[in-house]
């Protein structure tokens, strides 16, 4: 058994974007290389936990004691998370999820015949809201990426989805967010919030993983 105050804890986490195929070469993704997600696994591991980590497509290794389930779509993430998510006691989803598909994948390149092309999208299930939803939900952290007023819309999504903490970020902007390797969140949880301001993503997800922590210790005393 590993030390650490999360020793015996098993965490399930998400991280990366997904990609919704359109035809065989082409596919809707977005901006998410995955740093956070990973730094957050590497963390979780330093704080003694067992941790299983959904990757969407990403080119980052796979950090030291880390299970690693590769995945490409959004319905592809789900079905992971849902056959891992009853053997964990915390659920973290950083994964910029794709909230719509195209509701049909063409089976050839689709040629340039036309000025003007429709894609038709269908919405994606919550994985979130579908975990924080189950009977014997996990302790379940989400994160809401935004590009204005990211508390007031994290708050709102918290609510949404009934879940225990969210991690608020602004993205689209010249620091923090997609790709970089600094990044500046503000959590909350019921009756409470922090800002854990602009840091390398490594000491930002060692510092997550310390007030998660809390809170799970908060709701599941020893
Ligand atoms: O990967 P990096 O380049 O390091 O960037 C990090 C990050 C910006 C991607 C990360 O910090 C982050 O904000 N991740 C969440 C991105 C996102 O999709 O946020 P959202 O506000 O659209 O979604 C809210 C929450 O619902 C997220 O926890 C998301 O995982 C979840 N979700 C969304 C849609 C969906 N169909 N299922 C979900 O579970």
């Amino acid at each position: 058994f590993s030390s650490g105050p999360l020793s015996g804890v098993r965490v399930l986490l998400t991280a990366g974007p997904t990609r919704e195929p359109i035809d065989p070469v082409r596919f809707i993704g977005n901006r998410s290389s995955g740093k956070m997600g990973f730094a957050l696994a590497r963390a979780f591991v330093s704080a003694g936990a067992t941790v299983e980590l959904v990757a969407g497509p990403v080119s980052l290794a796979t950090p030291a004691g880390v299970a690693r389930f590769d995945v490409e779509t959004a319905r592809e993430m789900e079905q992971k998370v849902l056959d891992r998510v009853t053997e964990c006691d915390i659920f973290v989803g950083c994964a910029a999820v794709a909230d719509y598909r195209p509701e049909v994948v063409a089976d050839q390149k689709i040629k340039k015949n036309n000025e003007q092309m429709e894609i038709h999208l269908v919405r994606n299930n919550d994985i979130l809201a579908t975990v924080a939803a189950l009977s014997k939900a996990p302790f379940t952290v989400g994160f809401a990426a935004e590009t204005q007023a990211p508390e007031t819309y994290a708050e709102k999504k918290r609510i949404a989805k009934k879940i225990d903490m969210i991690a608020a970020n602004l993205v689209g902007a010249s620091e923090g967010g997609f790709e970089r390797d600094e990044n500046a969140l503000t959590l909350l949880w019921e009756g409470g919030q922090k800002r854990l301001p602009l840091a390398d993503k490594g000491m930002l997800a060692e510092q997550l993983v310390t007030l998660i922590t809390e809170r799970y210790e908060n709701r599941y005393p020893a």
